[in-house]
Formats: structure tokens, C-alpha cells, sequence
């Protein structure tokens, strides 16, 4: 029997060596290699501010204190994400507002969010699931006539464009995440980007303790300089170990991105004509990430649960996953909202029927078809 892992990393020989180089360069914190990582990942979104964190979520704290919104702001949050989308609204003293998805893209539906919005609302945060970009052109518009911030959560998107734009680049801050499971890794790790000098200057300062000197930089000048604290910071920053990875695997993204798109594609062609599946529909005008394939099953035309199919998928060797429950469902949700699967139907019942399946550059064609074949013979 092949075992088919859900994930399975992909670094190179590069990142490898690049990390011993970074080990004995004897600066293991935040410096020069940091600083690269940074600036090949501007050259590669085209020019926008980009500054490197520790996570993806760490980007979304920070993009929320950076925007310094009022206290009791609200944010409109789709209700398929993953639970930091949400939490970090409410640790940086905002109201999250949970607006429902299309369920044919996954992504925020723009008419739940004209829904949502009240005089308190200040963000919409657009999660580009899967790496299916959201509505970006109607999303703007609303943000446009609203006079809202546009953050992208770009975990899942690192190669999506939209209308030929980058993702991360449309609205006012992008959030990234180099998470082991990500298209690019650098075993955790995230970056901020942005197209404001501004919201990038105080991001790297709230970073680091809000502390106005870079310590690498301080180091490099031979009289002491004492720092100052400009703003209560955090401590965030990417360190020079993850970037060194980060480095190299810039290089891999369109490697990678191509065996991606074919590996989805052989799924699209195998699941299109089957009346027991539903394709996740692709944007218009956009590039998709091929982060996940996450398909939707007709569960009246498959004689169990999708719970149970992943359990006999298991039991054939084949790891499968499920993005995402929604999040106001889950149980600190509920209880502190009283939030109930009414409110949210169209996820409930959407989440019911999702699953992905594996999805990563050294999958081979072998084992894609296994998956394929088991699914198909599971399915009934
Ligand atoms: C949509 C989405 N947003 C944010 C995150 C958080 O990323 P990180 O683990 O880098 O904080 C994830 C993580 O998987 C995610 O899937």
C-alpha cells in the first residue's frame, strides 16, 4: 500500500547550506540575512514594503495596531479561515464581525459584507483561501465607499495575482505565512507587506519592542548608541536562521508553483465530470496559489459522511485534511457570542462537505493517482 502523507516539506540543498552559512556567521538573530529575504521578496511583489515576522499572524497583529484604529472598531472576517485571522482582531481591541463566503470560491462573498457593515466598521479582511483569490475588484469598491482598511490574508497565496496585481500588493497590508505547510517555507515565519511607508516604518519599529534602532545595526557602529522605545512593541521579528532558508527557497517559488498547478489540475480533470464531486470554482481574472485543492463532495450522491471517508481514507494510507471549520463555531466563539450554525449556514453546510486532499511539489503522479483512484472506490 503507498502512504500518501498530507504534506510532505521540499527544501533544498541550497536552504540547507545557507543555513549553516547563517549559523556560523555568528549573528543568529535578525540582520543582514533577514534583510535579504526582505528585499528579494519586494523585487518579487514588485516593489511593495516588505517586513519579515515571525508568523503570518504576527502580521495580522501588527497590520491592525499599525492601522491604529479606535477602540471597538469593527472587522468583517470570513467565516472559512483559520482561527488567527479572527483572534488577532480581538487582541488588538477590536470587534470581529463574521461575514459568510461564496460558496462556490470559498472566499469572502462581497453582498455578506455590505451586509455586515455599520458605522464601526474599519477593516475587511480578505482571505485568499486556498490560494483562490477573493473578489478583490467588489471588495475594494465597498472598502472604496466605505472608507474601510483592506487587509489581505495572504497565508495561502504567495503566487496569486488578481487582475494581474500581486497578491499582498491590492489592498493596504498583505500577510504572509512561511509556515512548514506553506508554498514557501521557512519553518515558521511570516512577512508584512505594504505599499505605505508609513504603516511599513511603524510595523518594523513594533516589531522589536517599538525600539528605534536595529540592534544589528547598532552593533555594526563603533561609539554605543542607546536605543529609545517609541511605541509598546512586540517581540516579532524574523531572525536570520529562517531567512536563510526563505532565501533560497525564493528561487524554487516558480518550480514549485508549476508542479503545483499541474498536480491541481489532474485533480480538476478527475473530479470535473463526476456527479459525486463539486469543483471549487477558480476567480475570474486571477492566478491561483495552488496552495490547497480542497473539493467539495455531493454527500447525497456518497454513501457516508465526509468524516468517515477521510477515516477510510486513512486506512488506504492517504492523509487528508479539512480548511476550515468555521470559525464562529468553534467552541470560544459560541460561548462568548452565543453564535449558533444558523448564523453561519452557508459555511456550516459548505464545511460539512469540504475536504482537501494532498497537495505538495514531491507528490508524484503515482501517488496522485492512488489518491484519485481511492477516493473514486471510497466515494461508492
Ligand atoms: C488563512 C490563514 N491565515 C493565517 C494563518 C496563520 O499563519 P501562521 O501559522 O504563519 O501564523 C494561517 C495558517 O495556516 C492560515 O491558513
Amino acid at each position: 500500500m503507498i502512504q500518501v502523507p498530507f504534506f510532505k516539506p521540499s527544501l533544498s540543498n541550497k536552504a540547507i547550506d545557507n543555513v549553516t552559512d547563517a549559523i556560523r556567521s555568528g549573528w543568529l538573530t535578525t540582520g543582514k540575512y533577514t534583510q535579504t529575504f526582505e528585499d528579494t521578496f519586494s523585487a518579487y511583489k514588485k516593489g511593495i514594503y516588505s517586513i519579515g515576522l515571525t508568523s503570518c499572524t504576527a502580521a495580522l497583529h501588527l497590520a491592525m495596531i499599525a492601522l491604529e484604529l479606535p477602540k471597538g472598531s469593527e472587522v468583517i472576517v470570513p467565516t472559512l479561515t483559520f482561527p488567527s485571522t479572527a483572534t488577532m482582531a480581538l487582541h488588538s481591541g477590536l470587534k470581529v464581525v463574521f461575514a459568510d463566503i461564496d460558496p462556490d470560491t470559498l472566499t469572502l462573498s462581497p453582498d455578506e459584507v455590505k451586509r455586515k457593515i455599520t458605522p464601526h466598521t474599519k477593516v475587511i479582511i480578505a482571505v485568499h483561501i486556498a490560494g483562490n483569490m477573493c473578489n478583490m475588484q467588489s471588495l475594494q469598491e465597498i472598502a472604496e465607499k466605505h472608507n474601510l482598511f483592506l487587509i489581505e490574508d495572504c497565508a495561502h497565496a504567495l503566487e496569486s495575482t488578481y487582475q494581474g496585481r500581486d497578491s499582498g500588493s491590492i489592498g493596504d497590508v498583505g500577510a504572509f505565512s512561511f509556515y512548514a505547510t506553506k508554498n514557501l517555507t521557512t519553518a515558521e515565519g511570516g512577512m508584512l507587506t505594504t505599499k505605505n511607508p508609513q504603516i511599513a516604518h511603524k510595523v518594523k519599529l513594533l516589531r522589536s519592542h517599538g525600539i528605534d534602532k536595529e540592534i544589528w545595526k547598532r552593533r555594526q557602529s563603533t561609539a554605543y548608541q542607546q536605543y529609545d522605545v517609541l511605541y509598546p512593541g512586540f517581540k516579532y521579528n524574523m531572525f536570520d536562521i529562517q531567512a536563510a532558508i526563505g532565501i533560497a527557497e525564493m528561487e524554487n517559488i516558480s518550480l514549485n508553483h508549476e508542479k503545483r498547478k499541474i498536480l491541481y489540475q489532474n485533480y480538476e480533470n478527475a473530479f470535473a465530470q463526476d456527479p459525486r464531486f463539486e469543483l471549487v470554482k477558480i476567480q475570474p481574472n486571477s492566478t491561483h496559489a495552488y496552495h490547497l485543492f480542497i473539493l467539495k463532495l455531493n454527500l447525497d450522491a456518497i454513501p457516508c459522511t465526509r468524516d468517515m471517508l477521510m477515516f477510510k481514507l486513512k486506512e488506504r494510507g492517504i492523509e487528508t485534511s479539512v480548511h476550515f471549520f468555521p470559525v464562529p463555531l468553534y467552541s470560544y466563539y459560541k460561548q462568548t457570542f452565543g453564535y449558533t450554525e444558523q448564523d453561519f449556514m452557508i459555511s456550516y453546510q459548505t464545511y460539512l462537505r469540504l475536504i482537501s486532499l494532498p497537495l505538495y511539489p514531491d507528490l508524484s503522479l503515482e501517488a496522485q493517482e492512488y489518491v484519485i483512484q481511492t477516493l473514486k472506490e471510497l466515494a461508492g
